[in-house]
């Protein structure tokens, strides 16, 4: 088993990683938990496949396990879902003493996350990740949220778990456009933080490699995750880096609808995007750019999406990036080195367009 501490001044966590975790989950969380009753969130896809052995294990540990399912994708991140969610669990009967765990992929776990943390005020929150993107990105650092009419992730808090448990197995199951959706988080960790990582992502031969290779990448990504987390867990600075690629993301998945293009997709086109921003604005090396559309292409990944000048003015006008006029926009240094540049809304729409965007 593989473990990693996120040391947050009394609220540290695990992250542990192992193939098989879900049938053991119980016997590692008994002494963690201590309310009898868990209650599993998780969703209609991914319910069939792994709720039934988390629910064992949890039973085998003494814990009454309860499931409630909502429907898979983005469509069950809202108000009502969340509200539904709050009745169920106090039909169920939850006390301050029990806990949430949240089995699935990134919606599963920030809906789930943003439920633990409301509920009474608050209970105890796992994390068990399913997807590649939730094991690499959300289901560490304690954002939790629910989008609202007006864009992705505006309702939400800062709400860490107790514990992340992660079944690299899982990613066997994963569509492969949710796995290529992943790889866009992965690919930005190299981008920001860490350019052997980008190479080792570049010598391998694409997508077919990754699930074989889950669990050391999903730990290298958390470890990323983790000490920018621990530097900065009110995304009031150095955090605001893992946020490259997705001012623009936002742009692209908005633009869409959240319809045509998955998460992971936008962000990879705006990874590539902010690359070129970034050449034009002479901080990124024209090298740089060329690798990061290089290995878009390698994960079978969208290197540009079409938006109008109306689609880039509306979304950055509601960025939680912003404040005021001004916007922190990241472009990369070097690979493997990214800073955050303050720039008027008015001056990056200048951008965007020279840039040809
Ligand atoms: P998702 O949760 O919708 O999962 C993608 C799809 O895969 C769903 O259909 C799901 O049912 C299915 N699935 C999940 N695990 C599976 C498995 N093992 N086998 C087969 N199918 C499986 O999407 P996601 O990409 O995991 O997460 C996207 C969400 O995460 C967005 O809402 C985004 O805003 C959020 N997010 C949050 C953070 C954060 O820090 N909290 C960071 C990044 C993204
Ligand atoms: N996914 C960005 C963050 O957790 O800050």
């Amino acid at each position: 088993m593989s473990r990693l501490t996120v040391n947050l001044p009394g609220r540290e966590y695990d992250i542990l990683s192992e193939s098989g975790v879900l049938d053991r989950a119980g016997a590692l969380l008994r002494p963690l938990l201590k309310g009898d009753l868990a209650v599993i969130v998780t969703d209609s896809n991914v319910e069939p496949l792994y709720a039934a052995r988390l629910a064992g294990s949890l039973h085998k540990s003494g814990f009454r396990a309860a499931i409630l399912e909502i429907p898979a994708g983005e469509e069950s991140k809202t108000p009502a879902v969340l509200a539904e969610l709050w009745e169920q669990m106090m039909d169920l009967g939850l006390t301050r003493s029990d806990s949430v765990l949240a089995l699935g992929g990134g919606v599963v776990g920030d809906l789930a996350g943003f439920a633990a943390a409301t509920i009474l005020r608050g209970v105890r929150l796992v994390q068990l990740p399913t997807t590649l993107l939730a094991q690499v990105d959300s289901s560490v650092g304690g954002k939790v949220a629910v989008d609202l009419e007006a864009g992705k992730n505006l309702a939400g808090a800062f709400y860490q778990p107790s514990m992340v448990l992660m079944d690299p197995d899982c990613l066997g199951t994963l569509p492969r456009r949710e796995l290529r959706g992943g790889m866009a988080e992965v690919i930005k960790y190299g981008c920001i933080r860490d350019a052997a990582l980008f190479r080792d992502l570049e010598d391998l031969g694409g997508l077919e490699d990754i699930p074989a290779r889950g669990a050391e990448i999903a730990l290298r990504c958390c470890a990323i995750k983790a000490e920018i987390v621990e530097r900065d867990e009110r995304d009031t600075g150095e955090r605001m880096l893992l946020n490259f690629g997705h001012t623009l993301g936002h742009v692209y998945e908005r633009a869409y609808e959240y319809k045509t293009y998955t998460h992971g997709e936008a962000v990879a086109a705006g990874m590539a995007a902010a690359a070129r921003i970034g050449v034009r604005m002479g901080i990124t090396p024209p090298e740089a750019e060329t690798r990061i559309v290089s290995i878009l292409k390698q994960y079978e990944l969208p290197t540009r999406i079409e938006a109008g000048a109306g689609d880039y003015a509306r979304t950055l006008t509601l960025d939680k990036k912003s404040a005021g006029d001004a916007i922190s926009f990241i472009v990369l240094e070097d690979m493997g080195r990214a800073k955050a540049v303050k720039l008027e809304k008015r001056r990056l729409l200048e951008l965007i367009r020279e840039a040809g965007l």
